[in-house]
């Protein structure tokens, strides 16, 4: 009779997160995949305008992990679109960019832009890189981490209401960014607590590393 009982949760569980899954990509993620067909060519993986065709510009590409912090989201919008090499602040116009960054006007969709723009904040704000592929990290995200730390990475997974627990908000930076890359990767591979499972032996180093990357997307 328990046996069945526990069946049938078990297949309550895979029912709620197999419907689940489908989630949208957070935009922070989403944006470093256009950032890496799009941009990274001149300003580099890290933003530092350092891309394998920065060398062959007359310009320098912009460094965007110090530029883009003193920047609007509308003046980003501007410069990737294209309108913003002039731009009007008070009564002033300023040329704020040459002809050097390319016009990518109907390339994008407004939400593709939000999303490179969550992406360019992320370069800018963050003090950890990423150290694995955060497209292999969503894939193991979503197959073994969503049931307790919730489909959007909040901590409300459907294990929570069972197990009354409360898993780490990876969407909230000022959680995530109390530990360094090194300490969530320990974290993630020993486990945490009662019961943050350790994924040591279920999991390699280089997943975790991906991981963590993912995890940090999430924040932002
Ligand atoms: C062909 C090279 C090239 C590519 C590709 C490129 N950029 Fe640029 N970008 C530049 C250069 C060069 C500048 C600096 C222009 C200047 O200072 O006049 C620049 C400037 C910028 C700035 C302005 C920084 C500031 O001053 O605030 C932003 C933002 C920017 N790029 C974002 C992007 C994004 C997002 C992409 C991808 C969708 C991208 N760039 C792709 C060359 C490039
Ligand atoms: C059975 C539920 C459960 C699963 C599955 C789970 N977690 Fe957790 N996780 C938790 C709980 C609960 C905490 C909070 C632990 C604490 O602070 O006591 C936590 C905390 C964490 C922390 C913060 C650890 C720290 O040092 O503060 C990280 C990072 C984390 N989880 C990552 C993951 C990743 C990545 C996965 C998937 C591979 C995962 N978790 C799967 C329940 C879970």
């Amino acid at each position: 009779m328990k046996k069945i009982g526990c069946n049938a949760i078990l297949l309550f569980l895979l029912t709620i997160t197999v419907a689940e899954v489908s989630a949208n990509p957070p935009p922070a993620y989403e944006g470093r995949g256009l950032y890496v067909s799009y941009c990274q060519l001149c300003h580099g993986l890290r933003g530092k305008g350092d891309g394998p065709l920065a060398k062959a510009m007359k310009i320098t590409p912009a460094d965007l992990t110090t530029t883009v912090r003193s920047r609007s989201d509308t003046i980003l919008t501007k410069i990737i679109t294209g309108e913003g090499r002039q731009t009007i602040t008070g009564r002033d116009r300023h040329n704020l960019l040459s002809d050097a960054m390319p016009e990518w006007k109907d390339l994008f969709s407004p939400s593709q832009i939000r999303s490179l723009i969550a992406y360019l904040r992320f370069l800018g704000n963050t003090k950890y890189a990423l150290m694995g592929d955060p497209k292999v990290g969503m894939e193991i995200y979503q197959a073994y981490c969503q049931v307790c730390h919730g489909v959007e990475g909040e901590g409300d997974g459907i294990m929570t209401q069972l197990m009354g627990m409360m898993p780490m908000d990876h969407t909230n930076p000022n959680e995530t960014n109390r530990l360094t890359n090194p300490e969530l990767v320990t974290s993630i591979l020993d486990g945490k607590g009662r019961f943050m499972p350790a994924w040591r032996g279920i999991l390699s180093q280089g997943e975790v590393e991906a991981l963590v990357s993912y995890i940090r997307l999430l924040a932002h």
